[in-house]
């Protein structure tokens, strides 16, 4: 049976996005004898008329696209259809806006690669378009429920090892205190792999109430015991200060936009100790990288299954990556909270048997 699929990335850019829209095209093309158009920047281009869509071919399967950055089809992490802002602060409705464009689109079904929130809208809409609908989780915050791994995260670590390494030359050359900042929203994932990874000290995570003073304790212990005057600490961005307040700069898709807690941190570890310390916030290095091989893996793994469910007549599912294999899952087990560190979890025991301290 010939037929058409539509592909979208939303929400953050991340590294893997390319390799995973490569997948969806190879299965689709080479293996069903499918066409796939890909819309561009998601329900946005859904809104515009005439649709912002192109037709995925060859070029898309193209090898280059494992090693791209960002994604070809561009993507948005505002502009809720259900909530959709207008300029004097009201919202409205324009999800009917976003079915019609499917429907134009005439396609039989819709691959998805997004992050949690916009999965949530997604599959929202789409309980409302009578059309198969697949979900593939990606973020560098690796907080989606039901997967071990969301595209995206493993690059994410990848940058943030690099950067602990660079900086803890710095360190040790003059002494001091580096606090490094990492991306994860309410999840302290990327911090706690990259901490581990890089070699931190101490590792801040939101799921574990945090300690100032602990944390200086443990830094100067530790310099005394290894005879070193440096020590390397990473935060993750959405640690509150010492009074419980978020350090952020405004709202970007109805979500809290946190930066410069590191800054906060140092100043108070700085006096603590009595060290000098510095931060770095690294930002959106972490989502431009090329993808490493472990993100390339997944998003291609992830591609093929999402097209090899629709084949099936699945839908409203995620394939997910659980025990280093794929399997899939219902799109309403994931549409919860955030997936979070669990602070009981092997992979905290594990950093607390390497000597890292996480303030409590
Ligand atoms: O959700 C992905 C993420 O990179 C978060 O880790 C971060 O808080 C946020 O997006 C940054 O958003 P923006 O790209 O709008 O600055």
């Amino acid at each position: 049976m010939s037929r058409t699929i539509g592909v979208l990335t939303s929400g953050g850019d991340c590294a893997g996005l390319n390799a995973a829209i490569r997948a969806v095209v190879t299965r689709a093309v080479m293996g069903y004898g499918w066409s796939v158009k890909g819309i561009r920047y998601a329900t946005q281009g859904l809104m515009e008329r005439p649709v912002n869509a192109l037709n995925l071919g060859p070029r898309a399967m193209d090898g280059q696209m494992l090693q791209m950055g960002g994604t070809i089809l561009g993507t948005v992490n505002t502009g809720n259809p259900f909530a959709w802002p207008l300029p004097d602060g009201s919202v409205i409705d324009r999800s009917d806006e976003v079915l019609e464009g499917l429907t134009l689109l005439g396609i039989d079904g819709l691959i998805a690669i997004g992050g949690d929130g916009s999965l949530r809208i997604l599959h929202r809409l789409m309980k409302r378009a009578d059309l198969p609908f697949i979900a593939i989780p990606k973020t560098v915050d690796n907080d989606v429920q039901a997967t071990d791994r969301a595209i995206g995260f493993e690059s994410a670590v990848s940058v943030a090892t690099s950067a602990c390494d660079s900086l803890r030359s710095g360190a040790m050359s003059q002494q001091r205190i580096m606090i490094l900042e990492v991306m994860g929203r309410e999840a302290g994932h990327i911090a706690l792999a990259t901490g581990i990874a890089g070699g931190a000290d101490a590792i801040l995570i939101p799921e574990i109430p945090v300690s100032l003073e602990r944390v200086a304790a443990a830094i100067q212990a530790r310099c005394q015991r290894e005879e070193r005057d440096w020590a390397l600490v990473v935060v993750a961005e959405a640690v509150r200060r010492e009074d419980g307040r978020l350090v952020t700069d405004g709202i970007v898709g109805e979500k809290p936009h946190f930066g410069g807690i590191s800054g906060y941190i140092a100043e108070r570890l700085g006096v603590l100790t009595g060290r000098v310390a510095r931060a770095t916030v690294l930002g959106h290095l972490q989502r431009g990288d090329r993808p490493n091989a472990a993100d390339r893996l997944i998003a291609s793994s992830l591609g093929v299954a999402a097209v090899d469910l629709l084949a099936r007549h699945s839908r409203d599912r995620m394939v997910a990556w659980q025990k280093g294999e794929v399997v899939d899952v219902p799109l309403d087990d994931v549409a919860g909270d955030p997936r979070l560190v669990d602070p009981q979890g092997s992979l905290v025991a594990m950093a607390r048997g390497l000597g890292i301290c996480f303030g409590d």
